[in-house]
């Protein structure tokens, strides 16, 4: 199996018990993280009708906030089935679509924000996401990054949450979801992801503009507003 394969399969296993987890281990604060990236991207956008995208929507945590944005459309796209299921039985209401975020399926320029929050670290091909994110955006679409960069020298309390990450949180995800290598995943997927100002610098080679962005918790997690 592939790597990229591989990462979908580990999500399919960890997907029955992934809500329940994700509140234990993240003591519910990303809440309050999408809450704040949702409000901050809407100072962004001046039109009603939007067609909004949340790709690595996974059980559609970021969806459930989306929904109260005013737009004509809203879809959630993950590739792995199992999350989708959940997603699928918590909002009937609510677009599903089985998809790579590297290829979504959609039309050229049909998008007026795309959101993924703690899903792009997942994509094996990061940059040719990019592309195609940049490829279904209108002219001047949004789109929002919130997730976990790799930590920079001297971020203190990013170093504390790599301490939790390697070392806490793979035993009491073991323990919720039974199994422990997916939670071991998540800090080494940081580890082989951008820090915030690598990241900055893969924007300006696709040029992609910066509009806003923000660090949470003293730098736990890291949100970007970008704008095509
Ligand atoms: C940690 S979950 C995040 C889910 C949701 N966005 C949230 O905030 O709770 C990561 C999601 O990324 C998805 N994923 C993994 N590889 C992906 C890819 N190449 N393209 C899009 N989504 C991917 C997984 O299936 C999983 O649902």
């Amino acid at each position: 199996m592939q790597k990229q394969e591989k990462i979908v399969q580990m999500f399919n296993e960890i997907a029955p018990s992934y809500d329940k987890a994700n509140r234990i281990l993240s003591f519910g604060i990303d809440t309050k993280w999408r809450q704040d990236a949702i409000k901050r991207v809407q100072k962004h956008i001046n039109k009603d009708d939007l067609v909004i995208v949340d790709v690595a929507c996974g059980t559609a945590d970021m969806c459930a906030l989306l929904k109260n944005i005013k737009h004509t459309k809203l879809i959630g796209i993950d590739p792995s089935e199992g999350m989708l299921k959940i997603a699928k039985q918590r909002f009937s209401d609510i677009d599903f679509k089985q998809a790579y975020a590297t290829a979504l399926g959609l039309d050229d320029e049909s998008v007026d924000l795309i959101t993924i929050s703690f899903g792009f670290r997942n994509v094996v091909e990061k940059e040719q996401a990019l592309k195609e994110f940049k490829r279904v955006l209108k002219k001047d679409g949004i789109l929002l990054i919130l997730e976990f960069f790799k930590r920079e020298k001297g971020g203190f309390i990013a170093k504390i949450r790599d301490f939790y990450l390697k070392n806490i949180l793979p035993s009491i995800g073991a323990l919720i979801s039974k199994n422990k290598q997916a939670y071991e995943y998540l800090p080494n997927s940081i580890d082989d992801f951008y820090s915030n100002n690598e990241f900055k610098e893969e924007l300006k080679q696709l040029d992609l503009e910066l509009l806003e962005f923000k660090t949470y918790s003293f730098g736990v997690s890291s949100l970007f507003i970008i704008k095509k």
